[in-house]
């Protein structure tokens, strides 16, 4: 049997009960039947410093290694003061940079690979986090394939701390499941529904 295709979840928010990762694990689930789902690791990635690029951290190297061999990414992430969570933005740092010294340009490893962006917050569900993420991607060479989806969390989730998808919601992140399955001609286009 063919090798499962990876796709790698990168969740902007580290935090324990985080809606973002609520959605990441809704979108493994419709994901799981099709493909590898893995969850990039990048709590003890440092905050980057060009003096300390070479050799890489064993923690960077690490996340280099998952995006190098994932078919495809899917970033879930919320936003922080309209802007990307510094956390993620600095992934995406150490990950523009060349692994050995003296490459120009952004790894090859990049170039291409399909990306898929999803966000859920507040009221205006994360407009500026994924409009600052697209053009990140498009510097990096990725390739945002679809649109990409933001949600607003229910008011009632801020008092509960329990987001339970309404239907709307996940029929806009079944839509992103469908195209990235298409995408890596898993399914065919248009039969997931
Ligand atoms: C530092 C910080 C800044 C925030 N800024 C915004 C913001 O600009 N827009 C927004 O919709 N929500 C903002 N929020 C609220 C988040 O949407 C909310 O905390 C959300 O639950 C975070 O995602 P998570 O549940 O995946 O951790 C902010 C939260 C924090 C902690």
């Amino acid at each position: 049997m063919a090798k499962k295709k990876t796709v790698v979840m990168i969740v902007g928010s580290l935090r324990a009960n985080s809606f973002n990762r609520h959605v990441a694990a809704y979108l493994t689930e419709r994901l799981e039947p099709h493909v590898e789902v893995l969850e990039l690791d990048y709590k003890q990635v440092p905050i980057f410093n060009q003096d300390f690029e070479f050799p890489a951290p064993a923690a960077v190297t690490a996340v280099r290694q998952q995006v190098q061999r994932a078919d495809a990414l899917w970033v879930v992430t919320p936003e922080y003061n309209h802007a990307l969570p510094g956390g993620l933005k600095n992934v995406f740092d150490w990950l523009s940079r060349s692994v050995e010294p003296g490459l120009p340009g952004v790894p090859a490893f990049l170039a291409h690979k399909p990306v898929l962006v999803s966000g859920v917050g507040g009221r205006n569900a994360t407009k500026y986090a994924r409009q600052a993420l697209s053009q990140l991607l498009k510097v990096l060479k990725l390739k945002e394939i679809v649109p990409s989806v933001g949600l607003s969390l229910p008011p009632e989730t801020f008092i509960t701390g329990d987001y339970v998808l309404p239907l709307e919601q996940k029929e806009a992140l079944n839509d992103q499941v469908g195209e990235l399955l298409a995408a890596l001609k898993v399914v065919r286009k248009g039969s997931l529904r």
